[in-house]
């Protein structure tokens, strides 16, 4: 489906790109754009470009890039329509409405009717078993959490719930869409959540999104997750967010899991969110920062919960979040450890998390004999490490003090080690970050266009066709005469050149919103050729020889490839002939 091209522009110039990156990324000024660090992979020096000029972006390092659509497009997560939704909300235009995106909204409106009724039906369930009932309340639940968080059960059997939802009208397909059913081979559909209790996940807008449920006794998978669905994405929601995301306590806590959610709701700390099964996302780390400034880490005190953590604080500081990290004794998880040690003794421990830092430095020291001297030096080192990634001078003032006492070495020492090991590494991320520009400037985008290895003249040749017709689409008159995208050799270049073609047939200028049917990762490739613009001197007579290039190519690529017939047989002889 495309949106009218003078909409699209109309809607991109009304937006400021570098306006909208900042709400999600810190940018910082360098000649004439901006740069800062990118929100699409983990990096520590900054290789993530914002060209204002034309409104793009492009980060060297990963190879994303595109204009304002791509950008919300893959840090909202969201498909191409939505992406301009997003957009035009905030610019306070209208969508022009089409079929097909009034066609999938019934869509979404029919699964989330489809979970609010499963969920009320899961309740009722509940309530005809006293074993799931007796489970809950096992696991320490009062009645009145069971009633908040819309507690339920999925009955034993194979179409109860099925059954049920087509008596009020719904399809198979409409069930399965709604990640409720589940097909078999034999093409038969099935209750896809059975004897578990239930946890609906419901959104910040307080809608029924998705379910988790877990079994009741030891039987495997101990929780099953609703698959994504028009309505839901696992990597984009946070169990309980919509508890916690009014409260006033100032911080979120992030447990592991729907239990531990759920007891700590109940000894009186809303504010706890859990990922579903999966670990944490870049967007929920800044779903988070949408709530609140600090996050205290609340895993499982076992080896997987302590990387977890350590993951976990990585995206949680880059989405600008103060972190820290509660460490319980005698319990392996928040929720027993409010049922052996009481919510009081809980609350004191939140209230005196250590900040991140302060929990990696006693990770390390923990790993380390600090009475030997070896143990100590390595102790150091693993500590100028820890301090040399701190942005704040005063942070890390603070931290080396309080490591060098502890040691014994002067705190000058210990900070100009870690400046050492900052230093090391800026140099090693610019060196990187230029050596990943000249690489993609060489060779492009190999993963994207897979063909651009054996053909690399041709799609050199094709590239430039590209940049020289985007700037100059006036040229695109003679370019029809001798070339059509046919004779473009690779397939991803072609496609390109279309799209391109096509803007400029109807009168328009060729922008990367001519790309909608392009993938996010192919419209980051697509700018990746376009930044090799500067290369090209933009006149009639270039155009000219790099159509020659690639027809030159292209014949004698087609010599080798198609069988030779006729006028072209002789004239290959000949040439064979002439050769000996
Ligand atoms: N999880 C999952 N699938 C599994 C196991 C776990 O999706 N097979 C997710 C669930 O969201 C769960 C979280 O990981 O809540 C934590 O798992 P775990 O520590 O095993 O469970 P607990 O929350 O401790 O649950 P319980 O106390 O019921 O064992
Ligand atoms: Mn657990």
């Amino acid at each position: 489906m495309a949106l009218p091209q003078s909409f699209i522009e109309e809607l991109k110039s009304r937006i400021e790109l570098e306006d909208l990156i900042s709400g999600y990324v810190k940018l910082k000024r360098q000649g004439g754009g901006y740069i800062g660090l990118c929100p699409f992979h983990s990096e520590k020096t900054p290789s993530f470009h914002v060209f204002p000029s034309d409104q793009h972006y492009y980060c060297f390092g990963c190879n994303s890039g595109g204009d304002a659509i791509t950008f919300v497009r893959a840090i909202e997560n969201l498909d191409y329509v939505d992406a301009v939704r997003f957009l035009a909300d905030r610019a306070g235009m209208t969508v022009p409405e089409d079929r097909e995106s009034r066609e999938r909204a019934a869509q979404r409106a029919d699964v989330l009717e489809m979970n609010t009724e499963a969920a009320r039906w899961f309740h009722t369930q509940l309530r005809a078993n006293p074993a799931a009932v007796r489970y809950l309340s096992g696991r320490g639940l009062t009645e009145k959490t069971i009633l908040h968080f819309g507690l339920g059960y999925a009955p034993e059997g194979w179409d109860n719930l099925l059954k049920h939802l087509k008596s009020k009208g719904y399809t198979e397909p409409d069930i399965k869409r709604a990640g409720l059913a589940g097909v078999a081979s034999s093409g038969r559909h099935y209750d896809y959540f059975r004897n578990r209790v239930m946890f609906p996940i419901i959104d910040v807008r307080g809608r029924v999104v998705g379910f988790g449920g877990r079994v009741m006794d030891d039987s495997q998978p101990k929780y099953l997750n609703s698959p994504d669905t028009p309505v839901f994405k696992k990597s984009l929601s946070l169990f309980s967010l919509q508890n916690a995301k009014g409260v006033k306590a100032g911080r979120l806590i992030l447990a592991e899991g729907y239990l531990d959610v759920i007891a700590l709701y109940q000894a009186g700390f809303p504010e706890a969110v859990a990922t579903l099964g999966t670990a944490l996302t870049g967007e929920q780390a800044r779903l988070m920062a949408r709530y609140t400034d600090e996050v205290v880490i609340a895993y499982d005190m076992d080896e997987a919960g302590r990387r977890a953590t350590d993951r976990a604080g990585d995206l949680l500081t880059s989405a600008g979040l103060k972190v820290r990290v509660l460490r319980l004794e005698g319990a392996k998880d928040p929720d027993e450890f409010i049922k052996k040690q009481g919510a009081e003794k809980l609350r004191r421990k939140l209230d005196q998390t250590e900040g991140v830092v302060e929990y990696r430095l006693s990770q390390a020291a923990n790993a380390l004999d600090l009475s030997s001297d070896a143990g100590k030096v390595s102790y150091l080192q693993e500590a100028a490490a820890i301090l040399s990634e701190l942005r704040s001078p005063v942070e890390a003032d603070v931290y080396a003090g309080r490591v060098a006492r502890e040691i014994g070495v002067e705190k000058e020492s210990l900070l100009s080690e870690a400046e050492r090991i900052r230093r090391g590494r800026q140099k090693k991320g610019r060196q990187q970050a230029l050596e990943q520009q000249q690489k993609m400037l060489r060779s492009g985008v190999p993963r994207i266009n897979p063909e651009r290895a054996q053909h690399l003249k041709a799609s050199r040749a094709e590239e430039g066709i590209l940049c020289l017709l985007f700037d100059h689409p006036d040229y695109y008159r003679d370019l029809a005469e001798v070339l059509t995208p046919d004779d473009f050799v690779t397939d991803f270049n072609r496609r390109i050149l279309i799209a391109f073609a096509g803007a400029i047939e109807q009168g328009d200028k060729p922008d990367l919103s001519c790309l909608q049917d392009f993938t996010i990762e192919e419209t980051g490739a697509v700018q990746g050729i376009l930044l090799g613009r500067n290369r090209y001197s933009g006149t009639r007579e270039e155009l000219a020889e790099l159509i020659e290039t690639l027809l030159d190519l292209r014949r004698r690529s087609q010599l080798h490839r198609q069988p030779l017939e006729g006028e072209a047989l002789r004239a290959y002889l000949a040439a064979m002939g002439k050769q000996k």
